[in-house]
């Protein structure tokens, strides 16, 4: 079985695929008005495309697909996408990012296309909170969506929950609380920066030991053991709850060494690492009907030991477009 080894010897089998790079909710830190370019359905990948990009990708290795966005499913074909994505031989691990605000109509046909299970991004539990972070989002539709993945057993559900100072820092503990009761996983993500943003941010940003001494103040965290390795969360739990703390810290602590994933833009281009600029274009390739083998080759060969995110470098990282292009 053929597998993809970076120059230090990491092995890539991970692939995040943004399959479209708007999104129906609009939350300041993601997708912020003034970051966002004019945008064309030309210059997307067609489902066929995106079909192609995976199947050559699992040919290489690759053995773990996460659609992302944007929101992904504000995508006509994503069922479809889901559909064709689950039967590519080599693909062991189907998951989606979304916003949930879809998933009451969609869960079901999701599940049954062949999806395992979803993230789900959720800023707030309080309404008006939520409708000021999601700049009028409405926050039963995510909650519905939730229900409705917990329903068709697209599990284990994960929560994210980016931690932004000031914003929604008081409701860490809700979050936290959720997973007494609950068979979830909520994810803490320590907020990362945005071009033309970081003075804001360095205001806002909370580091992992601060969201976790929070979530102590709840109850006692045990650590979990590693079970993948890969995986960016650190894990606990609280002494007899039914769901899983996660805290996940790009900025507090990188976790480059252990990176195993590429991402692909919607624009077909391939990105080796989230926090530097460089791409390798698949569209030229694609439409000329060429092995994308190389280019996979390539952009592998490219992956950075690590990107220099300090917060004095951390000006350029997402480029002009924001985090909403990329997924995450
Ligand atoms: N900092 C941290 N996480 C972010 N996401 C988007 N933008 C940022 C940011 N600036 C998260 C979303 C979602 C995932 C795809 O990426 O909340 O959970």
């Amino acid at each position: 079985m053929a597998t993809l080894v970076d120059p230090i010897g990491r092995k890539i089998e991970y692939l995040r695929v943004s399959v479209v790079d708007s999104c129906n909710l609009h939350c300041f830190y993601c997708s912020p008005k003034e970051a966002c370019r004019p945008r064309t359905v030309r210059d997307q990948l067609s489902k066929e495309q995106i079909i192609r990009v995976i199947a050559a990708a699992a040919e290489l290795g690759i053995r773990k697909i996460r659609l992302t966005g944007g929101e992904p499913l504000i995508r006509k074909d994503i069922v479809e996408i889901v559909r064709d994505v689950a039967q590519i031989n080599g693909i062991e691990d189907l998951s989606l990012t979304t916003n949930g605000t879809l998933l009451a109509q969609l869960a079901k046909p999701l599940k049954e296309a062949g999806l395992k299970r979803v993230n789900i991004s959720l800023d707030s539990l309080d309404e008006t909170n939520f409708a000021t972070i999601t700049h009028g989002g409405d926050i039963k539709t995510t909650l519905t969506g939730i229900d409705a993945a917990v329903e068709v057993g697209l599990t284990p559900i994960k929560i994210n929950m980016v931690v932004i100072k000031d914003v929604n820092d008081h409701e860490i503990e809700s979050f936290a609380r959720m997973t007494l009761e609950k068979d979830i996983h909520v994810r803490f993500i320590e907020y990362m920066p945005l071009l033309g943003q970081e003075a804001s941010w360095k205001q806002h940003f909370l580091s992992s030991a601060e969201i976790m001494s929070y979530c102590a103040s709840v109850a006692e965290l045990e650590a979990l053991p590693e079970d993948d390795a890969h995986g960016p969360a650190k894990n606990y739990k609280f002494a007899g709850a039914k769901g899983i703390l996660g805290f996940i810290t790009p900025i507090s602590q990188h976790f480059c060494a252990t990176c195993n994933r590429l991402r692909l833009t919607s624009d077909g281009k391939i990105k080796p690492c989230l926090f530097a600029e460089d791409v390798v274009d698949l569209m030229p390739a694609l439409i000329a009907g060429q092995n994308l083998h190389p280019l996979f080759l390539e952009a592998v060969s490219r992956k950075p030991l690590h990107e220099d995110i300090s917060p004095a470098s951390l000006g350029g990282v997402f480029g002009p477009q924001g985090m909403v292009d990329i997924g995450g």
